[in-house]
């Protein structure tokens, strides 16, 4: 039976995959930071929660050892846990965008690091759920945007490092989701973390408010993400990056336009959405 690290799975798209995966034949670690949410996967079928903050390396190192007491490896490591907050960029408080930066991108990299010695050089996978916000970009959601952004960077990086050593046949595998309907957004637009005194104030929460509102309207369910990492786990040959939306021709579309175009349409955006 392979075995899945699932990072992040207390909810929305984590907890999803590691039910589908549980579903089709895989077990699946789940990774969990809350100890309350360890009771999430308790009696689940192939499923075994694991405690850890991805900030943390104490804790992923804990896990590290158990794993590979118990299990000896893993076939596939998912990165999927992520937080979001959005704001004027240069408002943003520093702590605010190291946490977010922590969690996004130094998480994902530490627990790459910790459990890339427990992946089968010959045949493992990994694959970081990153976002079309790594590559589209809006105006007042940077912290999340700039941390997709290296995500996918980093991706990119590991997989062409990898082809030249002993470990070429681990896939890296970026899979950049639209608007799926997790509280992913709930929580961040439960936060304002910039200040009134902030040049942007208003039009930030007036635009930032409805970019939100607009992305929980055409938010698609979890499960449609989930089908995407096993199919990138499934194939014999998995592409790069998948986008995962029934929108994906339209992002590809906005992809390739000129960035004249998509700061006009920004600006067309947060005109719309100003209020006085
Ligand atoms: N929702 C979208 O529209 C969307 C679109 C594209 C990409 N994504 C990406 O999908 C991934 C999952 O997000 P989601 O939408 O499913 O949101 P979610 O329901 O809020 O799930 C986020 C998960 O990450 C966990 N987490 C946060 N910080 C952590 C940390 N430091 N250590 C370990 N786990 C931590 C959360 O645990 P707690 O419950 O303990 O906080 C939760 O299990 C994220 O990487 C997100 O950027 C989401």
């Amino acid at each position: 039976m392979r075995k899945v690290l699932i990072t992040g799975t207390s909810s929305g798209i984590g907890r999803a995959t590691a039910q589908f995966l549980a579903e089709r034949g895989y077990f699946v670690y789940a990774g969990v930071r809350q100890k309350a949410h360890l009771q999430i996967w308790e009696g689940v079928k192939n499923v075994k929660a694991m405690l850890f903050d991805v900030r943390r390396d104490d804790e992923i190192n804990q896990v590290v050892e158990q794993i590979k007491t118990e299990a000896g490896g893993l076939y596939a490591l998912v990165n999927n846990a992520g937080i979001s907050n959005w704001g004027p960029i240069l408002d943003i408080p520093n702590e605010v965008f190291r946490d977010n930066l922590e969690t996004n991108l130094l998480g994902p990299i530490k627990v790459t690091r910790a459990f890339l010695p427990l992946l089968n050089g010959n045949s493992a996978r990994i694959i970081n759920i990153s976002s079309v916000s790594g590559k589209l970009i809006f105006p007042f959601m940077g912290p999340y945007h700039v941390a997709k952004a290296a995500l996918e960077a980093f991706s990119d990086t590991l997989r062409r490092e990898l082809l030249i050593n002993e470990m070429r046949n681990i896939k890296v595998v970026v899979v950049e989701p639209g608007s799926v309907a997790t509280r992913l957004w709930d929580r961040a637009e439960a936060t304002t973390v910039f200040a009134p005194s902030s040049p942007f104030y208003q039009t930030a929460l007036s635009v930032g408010h409805a970019i939100i509102k607009q992305e929980r309207a055409g938010a698609f369910p979890p499960e449609l993400v989930s089908r995407a990492v096993w199919k990138a786990l499934s194939v014999r040959r998995p592409k790069g990056r998948y986008i995962v939306s029934p929108q994906s021709l339209f992002f590809k579309l906005l992809l390739r336009l000129p960035d004249s175009w998509l700061d006009r349409l920004a600006y067309l955006i947060m005109r719309r959405h100003r209020r006085p």
